[in-house]
């Protein structure tokens, strides 16, 4: 049903104009200041304004400009006098849709209205095969009906077309990345580039290069001009993962972007302007981090305009069935029988499971239990072997990385580093732990070889 908004101070103007209209059958509401109708129209749905140029405080063409912002699809029609064709005029140029002339004719009133209503009708049916044609490509692989989920998917929907800047928080696993590309991929910037930075993995040195690029002579070896990362990805959009690990001078300068879009390349004494939008997450408490001092209050509070808190696997239990399966047919190619299947059994053990590791973890899982089953069936036992030998090793393993990269360990040692935890908590059975590494017997003996590492002589 179509509503129409009538916004005129002189009383009997508004009730003849909803008269005419609700005789027509439209549902019609008025109000007698740009303000209130204002309010109207950011709560309610409104297909058509009607609205008197001269009005108490903010005047029609004020509310015009408002409306086109917050509402782009409402129609607005002026209601102008004689002698004040010249603002009808300047109105449309300024977006209002048409005008009508005082005296009030019941038939101009009618004819426009009913013009109004259809090019509103065909905005509003745009908009929704464009919502309905990106988020679908949008949120395609992002499974989940638990109402936790939804709500993430409903907040996303929301913020993407903002161009504000939006914090993503969750445990590990949780799809923080891909909420951000999700949102980058609905927004208005989805034909620009979308960039990620692992703020964790650049080393201290190199980050502010990295990130704002520098000019010739900024520092030694600094032959020519580099562009950073904020001017790659003009227009477009930048993933600040693990934004807690940024330096705190380096925050600063993060700080100030989003305050003036201003950047300062190394070297450089004039500030240049970019177009980006930030997405940043984190899988710290940051509010923590601001206690110890180890991240600036005041870049939180710009960074958490909007946030999203992606649920822990375990506070959606109820989507692991529905997660396990996808996953199944996603790699179902990696089996040698094509129908595997879980048993009840085998979902129960999944259920049960606390999921340390989260969306990433079940999807290795099912990925290590399509290799190991022999058969079509994946029953109880598989699963159990899986998170037996692999549970407090997935944990070790998030535990080992993430000090690893503190420590700026080289990948090789991160690699020898695993590959003995896995041979420990297997008792040096090869088979098993080249499983869990997801590499071959061989590449093990041969990555064994090339670390020289060898079996301790008390186990047998
Ligand atoms: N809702 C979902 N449906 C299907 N797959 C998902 C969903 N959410 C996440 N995944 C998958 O889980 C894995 C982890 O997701 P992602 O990398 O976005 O998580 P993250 O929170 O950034 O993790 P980390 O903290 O480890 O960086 C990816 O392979 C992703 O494709
Ligand atoms: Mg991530």
């Amino acid at each position: 049903m179509n509503k129409i908004l009538i916004v005129d101070d002189e009383k009997n103007q508004r009730e003849l104009i909803s008269y005419i209209l609700q005789k027509e059958s439209y549902i019609t509401q008025s109000s007698a200041t740009a303000e209130e109708a204002l309010n109207i129209i950011k709560n309610d749905e409104i297909d058509v304004l009607i609205t008197d140029l001269k009005l108490p405080k903010m005047d029609g063409i004020q509310l015009l400009k408002e409306v086109s912002n917050i509402s782009p699809e409402t129609s607005v029609i002026i209601i102008t006098g004689h002698g004040s064709i010249d603002s009808a005029v300047y109105a449309i140029k300024n977006g209002a849709f048409d005008y009508i002339t005082k005296p009030l004719k019941k038939e101009q009133i009618i004819l426009v209205t009913k013009k109004a209503i259809e090019r509103t009708n065909l905005l509003k049916e745009r908009k929704f095969l464009v919502s309905r044609i990106s988020s679908k490509e949008a949120f395609e692989g992002m499974i989940g009906e638990h109402p936790l989920f939804k709500n993430v998917i409903k907040l996303i929907l929301k913020i993407a077309p903002l161009d504000s800047t939006v914090l993503i928080t969750g445990e590990s696993g949780t799809g923080k990345e891909m909420v951000a590309r999700a949102i980058h991929n609905i927004s208005p910037r989805k034909n620009h580039p979308f960039i990620p930075v692992n703020c964790a993995a650049l080393p201290e040195n190199l980050i502010e290069s990295e990130l704002f690029g520098y000019l010739p002579g900024a520092f030694t070896g600094a032959i020519g001009r580099k562009k950073g990362i904020f001017e790659a990805a003009s227009k477009g959009t930048i993933f600040l993962d693990e934004i807690s690990e940024i330096p705190i001078q380096t925050q600063v300068k993060l700080l100030r972007f989003l305050q003036n879009k201003e950047i300062y390349p190394l070297g450089a004494t004039t500030p240049t302007h970019v177009d980006v939008r930030i997405i940043a997450a984190s899988n710290v408490d940051l509010e923590e981090r601001i206690k110890n001092g180890k991240f600036r209050a005041d870049l939180y509070y710009r960074l958490n305009i909007f946030s999203i808190k992606l649920p822990a696997l375990r506070e959606r239990s109820s989507d692991i069935p529905l997660l396990a399966n996808y996953f199944l047919e996603k790699y179902r190619n990696l089996a040698q029988r094509e129908n595997k299947f879980y048993t009840s059994g085998a979902i129960k053990k999944m259920l049960d499971y606390e999921w340390p590791g989260n969306i990433r973890e079940l999807e290795s899982v099912v990925q290590k239990a399509i290799i190991l089953s022999d058969d079509e069936e994946i029953n109880e036992d598989i699963i159990s072997t899986i998170l037996k030998i692999d549970s407090p090793l997935t944990h070790k393993n998030i535990e080992t990385t993430n000090n690893a990269i503190k420590d700026r360990k080289t990948l090789e040692e991160i690699e020898k580093d695993l590959i003995i935890e896995a041979l420990n908590k297997t008792g040096w059975n090869m088979s098993k732990a080249s499983r869990i590494l997801g590499i071959t017997y061989r590449t093990l003996q041969y990555r064994l070889g090339k670390y020289g590492i060898k079996k301790p002589s008390d186990i047998p």
